[in-house]
């Protein structure tokens, strides 16, 4: 007989299991610690002197160090006392008063019924099968050679064809001794408010949907026509199958993710041509739901195989409505390190037609640009809105405030707390949002024109466009932003003198850049440099700079440069002076990077101790923090101090070297 894993978890959580372990061998009682449930002793398994054997009643499993062994409660006893496993249960049961199970005789008939039916379900997917090879099967072939599905693929995915019959597949079924309550209960024949039971999938193509041991437990069934009433038709709910608990291409999926060269993340898209198309063009890890939207099932069942699928969706407005959807069901279950992206394809796009031409490419690019959810959530709520008032503004604090409240897990909460204080402080400093001159280099830069979340200018996207949309939002900051003085300041005195970098290459080359085109900027003069060993000359970097793209961003930088009258960073520099301002200037903006750490993470907790109601610990904590803004003040009136930094730069430059030490 079977036990239910219900009842086997009750019965081992009532007895410790070194109330089990402890009849058999004499604790240590050194390393033993009871009050904590741990408890060590020579293993009984292999002979030992000095314990190494231990169990934890917390976890209500053993191990040795020793020989290696582990198990709970019952594979103590059938491993070390030789029972069966029925035995091992009974024992187990006794101890904890608990009286075993009587054997469930309508559970087990409905598990024999259950097996029958997937019987049934295979016979039917076998004879679908076999209707596509034959001469019935002639336009449906076509159909999906026109769809530019290969034979291999047809046979990986089990396609069928369901000729265009009331009784084709209920005869076939009958000769095998199918009875009809079978087909009924397989959701094979219509049977509801008719007198004669039909077949349901008629003159489609099907695909077989299976479980997670891939056994075929439902069909969605494609209409060739462009005029049948319903493109797809899906098996009803049955014994075998509830949708919103079934991912399409499931476990495979799952094994392209977690095999060896694993692609790690899943991906889910909309379609069953979706998940097929992309497995053909070599993406075999996505999955899809099964004619709805995505559930809280479907969303466990994807977290179970990794900790961030990625959701794909159409860029059209119903596409970005399902996302948005998909925000607030994943919103509430998130964990440390467990969330979810969001891909958004081309307006009117589905993977499908993205991989039909040029293979993965198309569709790879899009999935790199997949979106964090904070972003997604972001964009949703604060996006093409106008915040122009006080009034408009606490309304958007508020809502997301009270949206983040759902999210169950006290510290992810927290930090999207954090997130959007932040998000909201960006946000509402409206000089970092507009100017001129920006416009052209984003437009020089290479490949620009296929991000469709870079920045285009205010004209460029349509209005309500979700590039527009999210330049609107913020979401694109990083671009948008004017680099400070500070980092165009390091950036470019190395391209102008790049002997620089060798003097001290593994400082140099860490340093973290927050403005992006300047990080992208510093991984091609790495790359450059790399490549040309110590003999770089500037000419040459300039050149292969350009060459990608960089030649607007250059000139940006130069300009700002000049207008600051920072002479020190441009080429006509003396190569000790350069030196001299580029170490001043790096070591400030380590230090100003580690205070904004520091601010970050006080302020995050003050909003714990808040949260806490913790009055005194806020007061603490809001001393510090003024303390660091202090001393992120002062640092930046050094900044202006230093020769060329900031205004002061003509007046002040006897004094640069003894200010900045
Ligand atoms: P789509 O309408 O996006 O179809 O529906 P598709 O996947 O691109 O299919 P093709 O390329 O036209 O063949 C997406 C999913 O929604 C469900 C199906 O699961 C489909 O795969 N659906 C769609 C239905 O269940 N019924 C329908 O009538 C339409
Ligand atoms: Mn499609």
């Amino acid at each position: 007989m079977r036990f239910s894993p219900s009842f086997l978890e009750e019965i081992r959580d009532r007895v410790p299991i070194s109330a089990v372990i402890g009849r058999r061998v004499t604790w240590d009682r050194k390393k033993t610690n009871v009050s904590r449930g741990d408890y060590w002793a020579c293993c009984p398994f292999h002979g030992e002197k000095s314990p190494s054997f231990h169990c934890e009643d917390r976890k209500g499993r053993y191990h040795c160090f020793g020989c290696g062994v582990s198990g709970d409660h019952f594979r103590f006893l059938t491993d070390l006392e030789g029972l069966n496993f029925p035995e091992a249960v009974q024992q187990i049961a006794d101890m904890a008063g608990i009286p075993m199970p009587q054997p469930d005789v309508q559970a087990e008939k409905r598990e024999k019924e259950r097996a029958t039916l997937l019987d049934v379900m295979e016979m039917a997917t076998q004879f679908f099968q076999d209707q596509l090879q034959s001469a019935n099967g002639a336009r449906a072939r076509a159909y999906l050679r026109d769809r530019g599905l290969t034979g291999r693929t047809i046979e990986t995915f089990r396609l069928g064809f369901a000729p265009d019959s009331r009784n084709a597949l209920k005869e076939h079924l009958a000769t095998k001794g199918v009875l009809k309550e079978q087909m009924e209960a397989c959701g094979l024949v219509v049977h509801e408010n008719v007198p004669v039971s039909y077949d349901r999938f008629r003159d489609r193509i099907m695909f077989p949907i299976l479980s997670s041991r891939e056994k075929v437990i439902a069909f969605g069934g494609r209409a060739m026509s462009p005029d049948a009433p319903a493109k797809y038709l899906n098996s009803n709910e049955t014994e075998l199958f509830h949708k919103g608990s079934v991912l399409y291409n499931f476990t495979r999926a799952r094994r392209a993710a977690q095999g060896a060269g694993g692609a790690e993340t899943i991906i889910a898209v909309e379609g069953y041509m979706d998940v097929i198309a992309l497995h053909q063009a070599g993406i075999e890890n996505a999955v899809a739901p099964l004619g709805t939207a995505l559930t809280e099932n479907q969303l466990d069942l994807l977290w179970k195989m990794t900790p961030e699928p990625v959701l794909c969706f159409d860029g059209d407005g119903a596409g970005i409505r399902a996302a948005n959807r998909a925000v607030d069901l994943a919103l509430p279950q998130l964990k440390p390190g467990r969330s979810v992206r969001f891909a958004l394809l081309p307006d009117g796009k589905d993977p499908d037609d993205l991989v039909k031409h040029e293979g993965r490419a198309p569709f790879d690019r899009v999935m790199a640009q997949a979106k964090p959810l904070a972003d997604m959530l972001w964009s949703r709520e604060a996006g093409g809105g106008s915040f122009d008032t006080p009034e408009k503004r606490a309304e958007l604090e508020a809502r997301l405030r009270q949206i983040v409240a759902v999210i169950a897990d006290e510290s992810v909460r927290r930090h999207y707390g954090q997130d959007i204080r932040e998000r909201l402080n960006g946000f509402f400093q409206p000089q970092a949002k507009q100017g001129g001159g920006r416009r052209d280099f984003n437009r020089d830069r290479r490949g620009g024109g296929n991000d469709r979340f870079a920045p285009q200018g205010p004209r460029a996207a349509g209005a309500g466009s979700i590039s527009d949309r999210l330049i609107r939002s913020g979401l694109v900051k990083g671009h948008h932003d004017q680099p400070t003085l500070r980092e165009s300041a390091l950036a470019l005195t190395i391209v102008n003198h790049p002997e620089l970098l060798q003097q001290e290459y593994d400082e140099i080359a860490a340093i973290d850049y927050d403005n992006r085109d300047l990080q992208r900027l510093w991984s091609a003069v790495l790359s450059a440099t790399a490549a040309a060993g110590t003999r770089l000359s500037r000419e040459l970097l300039i050149e292969k700079l350009e060459e990608q793209g960089f030649a607007a961003l250059l000139k940006l930088l130069d300009q700002q440069i000049r207008n600051a009258r920072l002479w020190t960073a441009t080429e006509q520099a003396a190569h000790e002076d350069a030196g001299d301002m580029f170490r001043q200037a790096l070591a400030l903006h380590k230090r100003a990077k580690a205070l904004r750490w520091q601010k970050i993470e006080l302020e995050r907790e003050i909003a714990a101790a808040a949260e806490a109601e913790d009055a005194e610990g806020i007061d603490a904590l809001m001393r510090a923090l003024q303390e660091i803004q202090q001393e992120i003040l002062r640092m930046e009136n050094q900044d202006a101090i230093i020769d060329g930094f900031g205004v002061l730069s003509g007046r002040v430059k006897g004094s640069a070297g003894s200010s900045a030490g």
